[in-house]
């Protein structure tokens, strides 16, 4: 049925461009004509984030505030840029796995709360050159924050699913912090 629904899609897609003949077919769009042959797949991945702070070797830098956002309780308007470490377990020294990098803007006026748009980039491990896109709201003082993957590259085309996201330490002195990721995926491979 889920194959004849991507046939179905493919038949339009080819109807709305007549221009798309077989000799202008690059990898990507046969990759794409053969999605109906591919098998979705579910994934679970844990990793760790090193959310270094401060210091010179900070991972997370800041590009512009609001007026209000030094006085705000919830540091209203902050947007930061991060490029944090990803890590296989909480230790920095793990293994590494690749980065975490994009946008985290202080979106709430009420409560801390994070409007993020990050995309985690492998390149290490089964998932070398893959990246995940996460877009969501995260609030960052509660237990098991949930975002949405809302898409992904490489092995991860065409993928969605969730993650959920705790807090596993927090060094007050360092200003570093390492943040546990549990994300759940699905995406499709296709059959050799
Ligand atoms: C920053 O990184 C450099 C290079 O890895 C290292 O030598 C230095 O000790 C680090 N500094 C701090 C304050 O962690
Ligand atoms: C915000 O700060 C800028 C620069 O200090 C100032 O020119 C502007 O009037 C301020 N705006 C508000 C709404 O307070
Ligand atoms: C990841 O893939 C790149 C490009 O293929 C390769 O150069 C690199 O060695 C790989 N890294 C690991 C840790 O496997």
């Amino acid at each position: 049925m889920e194959n004849l629904v991507f046939s179905l899609v493919l038949f339009s897609l080819a109807l709305a461009m007549p221009w798309a003949n077989a000799t202008d077919q690059g990898p990507e769009e046969a990759w794409f004509r053969s999605l109906c042959q591919g098998k979705e797949k579910v994934a679970q991945l844990r990793f760790y984030i090193q959310d270094a702070l401060s210091g010179p070797n900070a991972t997370v830098w800041e590009v512009a505030r609001s007026n209000i956002t030094s006085t705000s309780p919830t540091s209203f308007g902050q947007v930061r840029v991060i490029d944090d470490l990803i890590t296989a377990g909480p230790d920095p020294s793990s293994m590494k796995l690749g980065r975490a990098q994009g946008l985290i803007t202080m979106a709430d006026l009420q409560v801390p709360a994070i409007a993020m748009n990050i995309n985690f980039y492998f390149s290490a491990g089964k998932y070398n050159g893959s990246t995940l896109c996460i877009l969501g709201r995260n609030q960052i003082l509660s237990p098991n924050r949930e975002l949405p993957v809302v898409g992904g590259t490489g092995a991860f085309r065409m993928a969605r699913g969730y993650s959920i996201s705790n807090t596993y330490s927090y060094d007050i002195v360092a200003n570093y912090g390492v943040l546990e990721y549990v994300v759940y995926v699905t995406y499709v491979e296709l059959e050799e």
